[in-house]
C-alpha cells in the first residue's frame, strides 16, 4: 500500500469558492443537501479543505447553530489515506471551541462505507428515519433511487459523536 501523504486541513476562503462549488457538484450532483427536511446550500456553508502537496484531496461542509454542529457533507477524493480522519478531527476542534455538545450527521441507508467509517471514529446511531428520503426527494428530485452497492435509498440514518 502507498505511504500515507501528509494531510493538512484548512478553512476554505473566498478564493476557493469556485473549486469548492465544482467539487461539491461533482460529488453530490448539486450543491443542495437535504437533512431532516431542511435544505442546505452547501456552497454557502463553512467548509474545510484537506490538502496533500498543495492539492485539494478532500472537502467537508458543516453548520453550527446553538450548541449543535451538523456535519453536512464529507468527501475524501481518495479513500483510505486518512483524509476523512484528518478533516473530522479538525471539525471536532472547531465544534469544541464553539461549545457544541457533539457533532451530528445524517447519512442514507445505502452508505454502509460511511457508517463503518463514522462508527470507527466514535459516532453512535441515534435514529433511523424510515422513508425520510421520500420526503427529501420532493425537495431535491435529483436524489437517486438506487445508491451504493445497488441498495435502494430510503432512510435517513442519524449519528452523533458526543464531545
Ligand atoms: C467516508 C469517507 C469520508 C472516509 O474517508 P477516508 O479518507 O477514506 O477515511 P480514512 O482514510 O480517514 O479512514 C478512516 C478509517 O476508516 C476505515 N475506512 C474508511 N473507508 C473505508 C472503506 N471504504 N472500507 C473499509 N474501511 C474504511 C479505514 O480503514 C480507517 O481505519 P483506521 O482509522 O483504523 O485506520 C470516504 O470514504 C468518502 O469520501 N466517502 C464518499 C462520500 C461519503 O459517503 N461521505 C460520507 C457521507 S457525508
Amino acid at each position: 500500500m502507498a505511504e500515507k501523504p501528509e494531510i493538512k486541513v484548512r478553512a476554505a476562503g473566498d478564493a476557493d469558492h469556485q473549486n469548492v462549488t465544482q467539487a461539491l457538484n461533482e460529488h453530490w450532483g448539486s450543491t443542495r443537501i437535504v437533512t431532516r427536511g431542511r435544505i442546505h446550500a452547501t456552497d454557502k456553508l463553512p467548509t474545510l479543505i484537506a490538502e496533500a502537496d498543495g492539492e485539494m484531496v478532500g472537502l467537508l461542509t458543516y453548520e453550527i447553530y446553538g450548541q449543535e454542529c451538523e456535519l453536512i457533507t464529507m468527501n475524501a477524493f481518495q479513500r483510505g489515506l486518512g483524509i476523512g480522519t484528518a478533516m473530522l478531527s479538525h471539525l471536532r476542534e472547531i465544534a469544541a471551541e464553539n461549545n457544541c455538545r457533539g457533532i451530528w450527521l445524517i447519512t442514507t441507508n445505502d452508505n454502509v462505507d460511511a457508517m463503518r467509517f463514522y462508527q470507527k471514529k466514535g459516532f453512535f446511531f441515534v435514529a433511523v428515519h424510515r422513508d425520510a428520503v421520500v420526503g427529501a426527494r420532493r425537495l431535491k428530485p435529483e436524489i437517486p433511487v438506487i445508491g451504493n452497492h445497488g441498495i435502494p435509498i430510503r432512510d435517513e440514518i442519524e449519528l452523533v459523536m458526543p464531545l
